[in-house]
């Protein structure tokens, strides 16, 4: 019988992609979108799935909305990767990410709980929430530190979700992801800003790439190999939580230098701090310098992940490395840039 899957935040990066998996293995699918002034179907235009997923107004704020929403679609399976995603913005928006990010989640177990309580149901939770970290690498049972308003409500979401699980017997697994990046990262996120505005800087529309902290490292997957490892985990015989990450980690200059080779440039650097720069030794220009506005409030220095229980359990392992997805990105962009074609 056809399974239905329900995707909150189908319209983001993991959403579009998760999509396109599940349809490619029968699902019906329904994805929830927020009402937007401006299109929001740009990714699943992408990838071509537009019109082969049910589209319903949807959002994590709305208990009525969410309460309709499952009781319409009497899912099998929920993947709630809805949520203001961006770390920055949640020291803008404190309470707006709380609510949706932690309350939202609650939100949708209660529904669930009431409604359907059969549906399996899969939480988006994140490396963030290990923060300041407190044990390198990091496992599912590392202790959680988090360093934004982002990570904080992202760890009530966790254990709301391992709450609803052991209180109520719901299959309910938070996926502890570490960053994953695509050619439909949105704007804001460091690797997808690297990709266009080096492209930008490559055929002259710029002259340079502003950036923050280079020194911070992160754990960079392809977004594509970790929604994969998000159906699983909804496959097995039980419910449990699941770290996932490549064990690679890399600084953003690192990116920088790996998104500027595909480009045939060659990036090295001068200075340090604010001062730093980044100039490619073929032109002799500079193009990257740093900018103190995209510094943030607390830094979240390091992110490694160890993902061998998913390896083991769940048979998990990522196959797109961090150079090779640096080069995807790069090419995307690059191609985009010189097409004009819509960003989003
Ligand atoms: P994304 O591209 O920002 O997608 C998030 C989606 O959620 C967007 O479509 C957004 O809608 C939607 N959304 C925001 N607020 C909403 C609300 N109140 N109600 C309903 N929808 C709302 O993020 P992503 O990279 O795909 O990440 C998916 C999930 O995984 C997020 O929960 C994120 O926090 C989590 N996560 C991501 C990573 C990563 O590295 N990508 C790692 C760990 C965890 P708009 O398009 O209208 O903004
Ligand atoms: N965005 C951004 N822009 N980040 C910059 C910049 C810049 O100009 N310059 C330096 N950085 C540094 C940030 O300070 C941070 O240390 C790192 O680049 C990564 O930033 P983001 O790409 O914005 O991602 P993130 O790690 O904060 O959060 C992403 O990954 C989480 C999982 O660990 C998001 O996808 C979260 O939703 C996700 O949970």
């Amino acid at each position: 019988m056809t399974k239905t899957a329900l995707i909150t935040g189908v319209a983001g990066q993991d959403g579009a992609y998760l999509a396109h998996l599940l349809l490619q293995k029968g699902y019906k699918v329904v994805g929830g979108i927020r009402r937007s002034s401006n299109s929001t179907h740009g990714r699943l235009a992408e990838l071509g799935i537009e019109r082969d997923i049910q589209i319903i107004d949807f959002d994590l704020s709305d208990l009525p909305n969410i309460w309709r929403t499952i009781s319409e679609v009497q899912p099998d399976e929920v993947y709630n990767l809805a949520a203001q995603s961006f770390v920055k913005t949640s020291w803008a928006q404190p309470l707006y990410t709380a609510d949706v990010d932690a309350i939202g989640v609650t939100r949708m177990l209660e529904a669930i709980r009431t409604v359907n309580p059969k549906a399996r149901f899969y939480q988006a939770s994140t490396s963030e929430m290990f923060g300041l970290v407190q044990e390198i690498p990091q496992r599912e049972v590392t202790p959680f530190y988090p360093r934004s308003p982002y990570g904080v409500a992202k760890l009530y979401g966790h254990w709301i979700t391992v709450n609803y699980r052991e209180s109520f017997d719901m299959f309910a697994c938070s996926g502890i992801l570490f960053n994953h990046e695509s050619p439909l990262r949105g704007l804001d996120f460091v690797t997808r800003k690297i990709s266009l505005h080096l492209s930008r800087v490559k055929t002259g529309e710029i002259e340079c790439l502003e950036l923050g902290n280079l020194e911070a490292k992160r754990d960079w997957g392809f977004a594509g190999d970790y929604v994969e490892g998000m159906w699983m985990m909804l496959q097995q015989p039980n419910p449990s939580d699941y770290v996932l990450a490549t064990g690679d980690a890399n600084s953003i200059s690192y990116f920088v230098e790996e998104v500027g080779r595909a480009l045939d440039m060659d990036i090295v650097w001068d200075g340090t701090g604010l001062q730093q720069r980044g100039i490619d030794r073929k032109t002799g220009k500079v193009v990257v310098r740093v900018n103190e506005a995209y510094y943030r409030p607390a830094e979240v220095d390091l992110l490694l992940g160890d993902a061998t229980k998913a390896k083991e359990k769940l048979g998990w392992t990522p196959k797109v490395k961090v150079n090779e997805l640096a080069q995807m990105m790069a090419k995307a962009d690059y191609d985009r840039v010189k097409s004009g074609r819509v960003l989003f």
